[in-house]
Parts: structure tokens; C-alpha cells; sequence
């Protein structure tokens, strides 16, 4: 049984929430008493990962340390890596390649929050896919799916396809945030070209998996 390590992508440029986030990062950003980051490492600790590494840009990386060290107060390792430019979700693991080493990983983004009484259940299933050579990626059902990475199912429910961002699609059911990769993702991730919209991207990965017959899907209440 291979480890698993997690990833925390803090980056990008959250134009979404100008001008809250000319000064500050988004994933620093309070969400209720607590500042956003902490919920997708509360996923992590959950998950039972406790080696960590957050990603972020030049700018915001100092922050992100100041905040939380080397995460001994939380029992877990803590490593920080810069990303120069958001040039794509799927770069994290072309950053992470030295951390990731012979590992498992399951990259988080740093605006995800997953809260729910099946999690626990979900990511057992996750840790049993990898041990058994499968990746995963959670699926969610909501009302604007263009703005994401959609899941086109068969009859039977089986992924047929993800499509990054599409016009238009029959399908609500998108690629949320948390993903459990094999190993190999590391290299899978070097042989992939930037997309029309200039970013590596986690679909390619994930499209990849499917070709090869190694992803699993995991619907999310
Ligand atoms: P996005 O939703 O693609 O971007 P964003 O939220 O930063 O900003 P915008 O409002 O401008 O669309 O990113 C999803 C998460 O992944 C978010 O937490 C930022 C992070 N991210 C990076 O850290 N690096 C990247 O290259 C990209 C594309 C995203």
C-alpha cells in the first residue's frame, strides 16, 4: 500500500472577487470564523494525509506560511512551493513532482469545501480505488455546469467524457475539486499541452484515466 500525500492549490487570480482579492489571496479569505484554507486541509487531516504541500504564488506563499508553519501544531508536515502564474490546476503536479516522489496524492483545491456525513465514506473509497490501482474524482450535481468540468454519463452512469467548461451540455454533473491520483499522474501531467485558454488542465488528466480505464467516479450527496 503506497502513502498518500496531499496537495492544497492556493493560487489563481480570483478575478471573481475583485476587488476583495487585489490585496489578499481568496483561499486567506474568511469563511465563517475561520479563513478559507483551512477547510480543504480539515479535508486532508480528515482523509488521514499528513504529509501537506500548499502551492501558491510568489506574492501570497509568505502568507500561507505565516499561517499555518510547518504544521507541527496540527500533527501533519507542511511544505510550501510556488507557482509562478495560474498556468493551470493540473501544473500542481509538475510543482509537486520532487514532494509527490513514489507517493499516491490527493490534490484539494484551496477553495473547496466538502462537508457532508458520507465524507468519511467517500474518501475510505477513494484510499481503496488507489489500492487498487484506480484514480478518482468526486462528482457533483449543480445548476451552472459551463463553469466547470462536466461528466458526461452513459445509461448506466458510466463517465463517457469530461468536458472542460462546454457552451452548452445535457449533463449538471461536474468534477468538484478533490482528486486521488496514482502515481503516475506525475508523468502524465509532463505530457500535456497548454489548452486553447493557456492552462494545463486537470480535464486532460482526467480524460487520460478514463482512456486508460483507471478512473473512478464517486458521486457526492
Ligand atoms: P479557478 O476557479 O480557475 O480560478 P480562481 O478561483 O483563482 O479565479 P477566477 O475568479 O479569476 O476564475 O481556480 C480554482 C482554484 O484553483 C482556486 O482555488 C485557485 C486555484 N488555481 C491555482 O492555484 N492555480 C491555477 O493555475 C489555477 C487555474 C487555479
Amino acid at each position: 500500500m503506497k502513502n498518500v500525500k496531499g496537495i492544497v492549490l492556493a493560487g489563481g487570480a480570483g478575478s471573481r472577487l475583485y476587488p476583495l482579492t487585489f490585496g489578499t489571496s481568496k483561499q486567506l479569505l474568511p469563511v465563517y470564523d475561520k479563513p478559507m484554507i483551512y477547510y480543504p486541509i480539515a479535508s486532508l487531516l480528515y482523509a488521514g494525509i499528513k504529509e501537506i504541500l500548499i502551492i501558491s504564488s510568489p506574492k501570497d506563499l509568505p502568507r500561507y506560511k505565516d499561517l499555518l508553519n510547518n504544521g507541527s501544531h496540527l500533527g501533519v508536515n507542511i511544505e510550501y512551493a510556488e507557482q509562478q502564474a495560474p498556468n493551470g490546476i493540473a501544473e500542481a503536479f509538475l510543482i509537486g513532482d520532487k514532494f509527490i516522489s513514489e507517493d499516491n496524492v490527493c490534490l484539494i483545491l484551496g477553495d473547496n469545501i466538502f462537508h457532508g456525513n458520507k465524507f468519511e465514506i467517500y474518501l475510505k473509497d477513494a484510499f481503496k480505488n488507489l489500492n487498487k490501482g484506480f484514480s478518482t474524482i468526486f462528482g457533483y450535481k449543480v445548476s451552472n455546469p459551463e463553469e466547470f468540468g462536466v461528466i458526461e454519463t452513459d445509461n448506466n452512469g458510466e463517465i463517457l467524457n469530461i468536458i472542460e467548461k462546454p457552451s452548452h451540455t445535457e449533463s449538471n454533473l461536474i468534477v468538484s475539486g478533490m482528486y486521488f491520483y496514482t502515481n503516475d499522474v506525475v508523468e502524465i501531467a509532463k505530457t500535456l499541452k497548454p489548452s486553447n485558454r493557456n492552462e494545463l488542465e486537470i480535464s486532460d488528466i482526467n480524460n487520460i484515466y478514463l482512456k486508460l480505464n483507471n478512473l473512478k467516479l464517486i458521486r457526492l450527496s
